[in-house]
């Protein structure tokens, strides 16, 4: 184990009052025989890191989930790493019943099963940004939710139409490398500057009324609006990833779905409305054999990080990189925060 073995405590973004964050000195937590601990050396900033505090604030609970890192300890119960490996992957941050589970922390521990080997050829920064969050959500939402066709072990025969609303955000970049990887042909609107053009590009005349599938990246009044117009005739099927309300989905044929990444991890998911979900171990087993597929598209260099931009001063690197999401956004970049040296 490259812990010292008297290191303890790990430095680490907590949540204070009212999903307040500051930075605090928690122990290195002990692993289960199926977990590893990883050394986090890059972390991730998404969305979800300030909207959980904000909307779900739960005192204690440490915020984060893509981080990439290197293993220090593995579980009795665990296969196929060793210590030393290269890995990355998203946790589930800011949990409101497992507040040691964030990836903003020097250290981290993991399901050794929901991780994927990061080869040579990427970057810590890169491997942070592809992470889990935004590939984890998407295996739900195409083979889930959306129930798509093809994959990329098994590519669709039949080259179907896939809109992919916000194809510019980092969920949207990934989400048209494996729909192309899957055997399918992404229709991508990208910026708010063009919601006029992307009415006027009418995408259900293009599709010639065949569009089935639709996922919403952004999911506001706008682009449910135009995700539900854009499907053919027959209906379909429209995954959001943020909660899509019932007064806009304003077509009976289109069968809706939020999906939450969250639930990759087969637990509970203790937040409440249409974000609270009962353990799902099919959606746990699914996302299993995708970091699987998913570490062979790595290896084979099929997949591409977001482009990144690095933010210096590790934790409190991080928070102002959260900070700057909240109050500025990104536009077609991810911020990364380098934790170790290596
Ligand atoms: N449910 C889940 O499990 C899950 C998982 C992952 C992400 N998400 C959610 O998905 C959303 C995207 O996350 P992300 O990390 O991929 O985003 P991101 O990379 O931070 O998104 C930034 C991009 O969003 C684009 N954008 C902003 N408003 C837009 C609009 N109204 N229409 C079209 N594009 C718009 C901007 O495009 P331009 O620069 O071109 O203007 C910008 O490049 C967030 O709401 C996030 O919370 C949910």
């Amino acid at each position: 184990m490259a812990t010292s073995t008297l290191q303890t405590k790990r430095r680490a973004i907590v949540q204070g009052e009212a999903g307040s964050k500051t930075i605090r000195n928690v122990p290195i937590p002990s692993i289960s025989p199926s977990e590893i601990l990883v050394k986090t050396i890059a972390v991730a900033i998404n969305p979800t890191d300030h909207k959980m505090p904000d909307s779900f604030p739960s005192l204690g609970a440490i915020v984060g989930c893509d981080y990439s890192g290197i293993v220090v300890k593995v579980g009795s119960e665990t296969s196929g790493l060793r210590v030393g490996d290269r890995v990355a992957g998203a946790v589930h941050g800011s949990n409101p019943i497992h507040h040691e589970d964030g990836a903003f922390a020097e250290y981290i521990k993991t399901s050794a099963d929901l991780v994927y080997h990061v080869p040579g050829i990427f970057s810590w920064e890169d491997a942070a940004a592809i992470g889990g969050t935004g590939h984890g959500s998407l295996c739900l939402a195409f083979w889930g939710a959306l129930d798509l066709p093809g994959r990329p072990e098994a590519p669709s025969t039949k080259p179907e139409y896939v809109l992919v609303y916000g194809g510019s955000t980092a969920t949207g970049t990934m989400a048209l490398q494996l729909l192309r990887l899957s055997g399918l042909v992404p229709i991508a609107v990208c910026s708010p500057h063009n919601f006029e053009l992307a009415k006027s590009y009418d995408i259900r005349q293009f599709s010639k009324n065949t569009l089935f599938y639709a996922l919403d990246c952004i999911t506001d009044a706008t682009s449910a609006s135009i995700c539900f117009a854009a499907i053919g005739r027959a209906g379909g099927r429209y995954a959001s990833l943020e909660y899509c309300p019932s007064h806009l989905q304003i077509r009976r044929a289109i069968h809706p779905d939020f999906v939450l990444g969250y639930e990759m991890f087969g637990k509970p998911v203790a937040l409440t409305g249409p974000y609270k979900r009962e353990p799902a171990p099919e959606k746990r087993k699914a996302a299993v054999e995708w970091y699987k597929t998913f570490t062979s598209l790595c290896e084979e260099r099929r997949i591409k990080a977001h482009p990144v931009r690095n933010v210096e001063g590790v934790l409190e690197g991080v928070l102002e990189g959260i900070n700057m999401l909240k109050n500025e956004g990104v536009s077609g970049y991810k911020l990364v925060v380098r934790m170790h040296a290596e």
